[in-house]
């Protein structure tokens, strides 16, 4: 069933949350529970809107009309079309991406892909972003950090210095975390040893985690546990063999997902209000090789 909420009024299409100040959660309705939400973070001369989604919706009108009328930029936190797939409404802007993520984005675009029918529209060309770079909204900065690749090879996250907000994309979520990356190779060994990574660079500087899916913000305890999580994982602590959550296997994109070829050996590892989504032939690097 498809309904086209594009034609409602633009004030109908999201509802805003303030998760800090200068900083929305903008929830847009859709059918598709699963879809992600864009973040806008807003400093005194420029807002950038983190990860455009894919909602079939008036994002940059609505943004515009009511979110703010800063001149507007764009962060992408990796390729996946459900995150990137509206990037096009903002080719006039600068659009802020890894390199990895632009070189999926362009081999995406090339394929057929009935979710993504607008993959073709709006060419443009991304200000290519690494580890440590900053962005300057004015008064207020994000600083980039890699995240290497667990949830998806094109990672980065975005640490705001103002407020502590940690825009993660699909590497940290209240749902659940899907270890991948690299055509489902990277293992849960990896995805500790980022976070461990991510908490030093982060250095007590972030309040809390803002992802585009399932809720935000996260408290930045939950970083903790996740660590304890994956050690949970390697000691031997089976996950459930019901993968699935209120937003994850019930919908009809469910298991249409690479690493899911294997469903004997997926498992949902629940601990301390996180949860991950492993296949148990992945859990050390020896495992990948
Ligand atoms: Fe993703």
């Amino acid at each position: 069933m498809s309904i086209d909420f594009r034609s409602l009024p633009v004030n109908k299409q999201f509802m805003r949350v303030l998760v800090k100040p200068d900083t929305w959660l903008l929830n847009g309705i859709s059918l598709d529970n699963a879809a992600p939400h864009p973040h806008v973070v807003i400093g005194d001369d420029k807002a950038i809107i983190i990860d455009t989604t894919d909602l079939n919706l008036e994002l940059r009108k609505y943004v515009e009309q009511y979110v703010t009328d800063k001149p507007l930029m764009v962060a992408s936190t990796h390729s996946h079309g459900d995150h990137t797939a509206n990037n096009y409404m903002f080719s006039d802007c600068p659009i802020y991406m890894t390199e990895v993520a632009w070189k999926e984005i362009q081999e995406n675009r090339k394929k057929k892909d009935d979710r993504h029918p607008d993959w073709a529209l709006g060419d443009y060309t991304p200000i290519i972003i690494g580890d440590g770079d900053i962005i300057d909204l004015g008064g207020r900065k994000l600083e980039c950090i890699k995240f290497c690749g667990c949830h998806s090879d094109s990672s980065i996250v975005y640490l705001d210095l103002k407020y502590g907000c940690l825009f993660t994309g699909d590497e940290f979520e209240g749902g659940q975390v899907l270890v991948m990356g690299a055509k489902g190779k990277n293992c849960i060994e990896m995805y500790r040893d980022n976070l461990v990574e991510l908490k030093k660079k982060i250095n007590g500087r972030a309040t809390c985690i803002c992802p585009p899916h399932n809720g935000s913000p996260i408290d930045i305890l939950l970083l903790d546990y996740m660590i304890e999580n994956c050690e949970r994982i390697m000691a031997g602590h089976e996950g459930m063999k019901d993968v699935r959550s209120m937003t994850f296997g019930l919908n009809p994109h469910g298991y249409d997902i690479g690493m899911f070829a294997d469903m004997d050996n997926v498992r949902r590892s629940e601990w301390m209000g996180t949860s991950l989504v492993y296949n148990t032939k992945r859990i050390f690097y020896k495992d990948c090789e």
